[in-house]
């Protein structure tokens, strides 16, 4: 079976990084037609730089990177050091990239890759804001039809917010855009934290990455370190949560996930719940299901598929 075609756009971003990891570890199931970079745990540059860094690490120097929009489509750029660290990727001590950056703009590539190739083949894979995406519906709405799926980190239901009481990180940065994407028409799947927040990688399962010995397994476990703080201050949870491998993890083996075919409608009016998901989990309106929105992961399946992937570059 021919490996399915696949844009990763991204903010990397610890996590960011694994789910790049996970899918550049994976050529026979997923081709990576590229990766495009966002502004959102940092700033446009250091996505941009990250992705590529990640990339060199997995030993891909020749994937495609492109950078894209540098702010939101109508907001200031809300960042998320706090989280990631000043650089978004602190934690192991990685060489800066030596790949090229392409010259061209993200949103043009990812245009012109649904253009050229045939209809319904390409999965888009958006791990931060979804800036890039909804500017390149906006510039090219005949994309829209054209897109295999949108599987996406994002949004919150049962979990409320991590960025605000009601907003997670990704959709909170860009609401207008998120609206955009979950308007447009193609199908849609969702990570949001109610399933992420089950994807924890505690101390064993970190310990796990870094006896892999390899300078993969070693930076991963190291970014965990560095990335788990957060949410075992704020949460006291048994480690971090690894929100974007979970996208890849369904490209790779859907059955580890469950979820609804439900309404999800995004906030972009109220500055107080500026960013929530209003996902209808319990059918209480007549809105039509836009959206597979995940609530569960085989947690043990999902490492175990991790490992055995990471272990492999
Ligand atoms: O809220 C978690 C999401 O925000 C993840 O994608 C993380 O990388 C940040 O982008
Ligand atoms: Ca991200």
């Amino acid at each position: 079976m021919a490996a399915r075609k696949i844009i990763i756009d991204t903010d990397p971003g610890q996590d960011d990084a694994v789910a790049i990891l996970l899918a550049l570890a994976s050529p026979a199931e997923l081709d990576v037609l590229g990766i495009t970079a966002v502004a959102g745990n940092v700033p446009l540059e250091l996505t941009a730089r990250n992705a590529r860094m990640v990339c060199e690490l997995a030993g891909k120097p020749e994937t495609l990177v492109f950078a894209g929009c540098d702010r939101p489509l109508a907001h200031d750029l809300v960042t998320a050091e706090h989280v990631h660290g000043k650089t978004g990727l602190d934690g192991p001590d990685l060489p800066e990239p030596t790949m090229p950056l392409q010259d061209g703009d993200a949103v043009d590539f990812i245009i012109d890759t649904l253009r050229a190739q045939p209809e319904k083949t390409v999965t888009l894979c958006p791990l931060g804001p979804l800036t890039n995406i909804a500017a390149a519906l906006q510039r090219a709405p005949d994309i829209a039809v054209r897109i295999q799926e949108i599987v996406l980190m994002g949004g919150a239901y049962f979990e409320v917010g991590n960025i605000t009481p009601a907003a997670e990180f990704n959709i909170y940065v860009d609401p207008e855009a998120a609206e955009i994407v979950f308007k447009c028409g193609a199908p849609i799947t969702v990570m949001p934290l109610d399933v992420t927040h089950k994807a924890l990688v505690t101390t064993a399962r970190n310990e796990t990455f870094r006896t892999l010995g390899t300078p993969v397994g070693i930076a991963v476990a190291q970014m965990t370190d560095f990335f788990e703080r957060f949410d075992r201050e704020k949460y006291g949870s048994d480690g971090a949560p690894l929100h974007d491998p979970c996208v890849t993890a369904y490209l790779l083996q859907p059955d580890l996930f469950s979820g609804r075919f439900i309404n999800v409608e995004i906030e972009t009016r109220s500055d107080l719940t500026r960013g929530m998901t209003v996902a209808d989990w319990w059918r209480v309106t007549d809105r039509a299901p836009n959206a597979m929105f995940m609530g569960d992961v085989d947690a043990d399946g999902f490492f175990a598929l991790l490992t055995e992937r990471l272990a492999r570059l």
